[in-house]
């Protein structure tokens, strides 16, 4: 729990977080142990030899407040940490484990409903089966219903570094999990890599009836462009919500348009202090806020992180941001709103 008794009391609906970027150094070494499969380095080409030594190369990822973070020669970058964790997963039960783990979390921090974030990409290009990764993941969510009263729905997202058949390919063969799958995405390496590449697909998709969402400058300033078009031309008229987008704080007209179309944006503090200063972060997401946005805050990578869930994420808001505890209740509220549950489940979420 925090320190604030306000935040960690209050029900908390979670609408950013990816499954993998949970995999904390701990994870990766109890997964990787149970099946006889070396962790390597990416950057020296051999095995971990210890739990510290992988602990220590996940650290050098992490922010501090006030300290971003130093991409230097020894340092693994987050997507290298961050895809050295899928290949740890081999089993129906590490993944289910995975997931579990993610539920303990959100049961002790009153979260009720989440909705969760996973690459399928970065399983199967591991060998990963669809069967494997689904039932794992499907037996901890009807679990952690029981037994911990959080509800949960998947959201299926496309690594935008990866090519848009790839995307289409694993679109084709989720579809026979579609019961669990409650949105398409769109993730990883945002360089050069604009939304409107996977616009076939996307598009697809909405026919389909699938909700969609589009991660967007991730905190580093890449092209306003990339957030248009998630707002305004995607799928044929834009996404139902959008992950990140800070920086459209800094362009009037991006306020204005995301305001028209009364988009939720999933705002996650912690993820923007590792590359962008302080100030200019917690001053855009309130603007945000007092323009009127619906925006919510998630938690996006807690493990690659300073161990920072949604209520450290809502504390570190809370904090720099000066919210109340009332613009705290609608920022909560508003995470009840632009969920894709149910309206009847919906009104039982509190
Ligand atoms: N940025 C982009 N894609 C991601 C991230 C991130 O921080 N985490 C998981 N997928
Ligand atoms: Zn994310």
């Amino acid at each position: 729990a925090t320190k604030d008794p306000y935040i960690n009391a209050i029900p908390k609906v979670e609408l950013h977080v990816h499954i993998e970027g949970i995999i904390s150094a701990d994870l990766k070494w109890k997964f990787s142990q149970r099946n006889g499969q070396p962790i390597i380095n990416p950057r020296t080409g051999r095995a971990f030899s210890s739990l510290e030594e992988l602990r220590d190369s996940h650290n050098t990822l992490k922010p501090s407040i006030g300290n971003r973070m130093n991409n230097s020669e020894e340092t693994l970058s987050f997507f290298e940490a961050y895809y050295g964790g899928f290949e740890a997963l081999k089993t129906q039960q590490d993944y289910y484990d995975l997931a579990m783990d993610y539920y303990e979390h959100a049961a002790a921090m009153n979260v009720r409903y989440a909705e969760i974030f996973f690459d399928p990409q970065g399983h199967t290009r591991f060998g990963a089966s669809w069967e494997t990764m689904m039932q794992g993941f499907r037996e901890a969510q009807q679990k952690a219903e029981q037994a911990l009263h959080v509800r949960s729905g998947w959201i299926m997202c496309f690594l935008r570094d990866e090519s848009p058949e790839s995307a289409m390919e694993h679109y084709n063969a989720a579809l026979q999990y579609r019961d669990m799958i409650v949105g398409i995405g769109l993730d990883s390496n945002e360089v050069d890599r604009p939304p409107s590449l996977f616009e076939e697909v996307f598009l697809r998709a909405r026919k389909d009836g699938f909700r969609l969402t589009a991660h967007c400058d991730v905190g580093k300033p890449y092209p306003l462009e990339h957030i248009h078009q998630v707002v305004s031309t995607m799928a044929g008229g834009g996404t139902d919500r959008i992950d990140h987008g800070l920086n459209a704080a800094g362009d009037p007209d991006l306020v204005n348009l995301i305001k028209e179309k009364d988009l939720g944006m999933t705002i996650c503090p912690w993820s923007y202090i590792r590359h962008q200063p302080l100030d200019e972060v917690f001053e855009r997401i309130r603007a945000l806020f007092d323009a009127g946005i619906r925006i919510t805050i998630a938690s996006d990578d807690p493990a690659f992180m300073e161990d920072t869930w949604v209520q450290e994420n809502l504390l570190v808001a809370k904090k720099y941001c000066n919210f109340t505890n009332s613009e705290i209740q609608r920022l909560a509220q508003n995470a009840i709103n632009e969920s894709w549950v149910s309206e009847d489940v919906k009104n039982r979420l509190l």
